[in-house]
């Protein structure tokens, strides 16, 4: 029997670019407006745009779309990205939580959204620890 080979990635399974920008703009306004993530706003730029942007490039080559972002940014790794930054076990678990808020209201179906909130929160607990 042929088997029709399936070819979706991750990133087309949530939504493509409009979804992860969705995603990116909820948890950088929760950023900006909840202070149970005050600490880790004050370490970002007062300007989030060009971070809105980058987060939204770099996710959306880490769910198997287009790699524009690695393009943009050559030579750049998440530990080379934040280099100089002060990361802390608090400023992570904030991140991975606000993250995991923002994926959970996106429109991505409940059972790839939760795998995707672990896996970045996964991330992001280890990148501060
Ligand atoms: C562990 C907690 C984390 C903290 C405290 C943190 C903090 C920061 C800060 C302060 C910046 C620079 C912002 C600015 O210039 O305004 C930054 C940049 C960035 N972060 Fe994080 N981050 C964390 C985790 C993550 C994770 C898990 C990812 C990806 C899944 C990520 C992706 C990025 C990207 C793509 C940039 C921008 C690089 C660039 O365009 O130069 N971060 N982060």
């Amino acid at each position: 029997m042929q088997q029709t080979a399936v070819s979706a990635t991750p990133f087309d399974l949530v939504g493509g670019r409009d979804v992860v920008g969705q995603i990116v703009e909820r948890f950088y306004d929760l950023l900006e407006q909840d202070p149970a993530y005050a600490e880790l706003r004050a370490l970002h730029a007062p300007d989030l745009a060009p971070m809105r942007k980058s987060l939204t490039g770099f996710l959306a080559a880490w769910l198997g779309g287009p790699r524009d972002w690695f393009d943009e940014h050559p030579g750049l790794c998440m530990m080379s990205a934040h280099r100089g930054v002060a990361m802390t076990p608090q400023v992570g678990r904030q991140w991975a939580n606000a993250m995991s808020r923002a994926i959970t209201e996106s429109p991505v179906e409940p059972v790839l959204a939760a795998k995707m909130a672990e896996a970045l929160s996964d991330l992001a607990i280890r990148m501060a620890a």
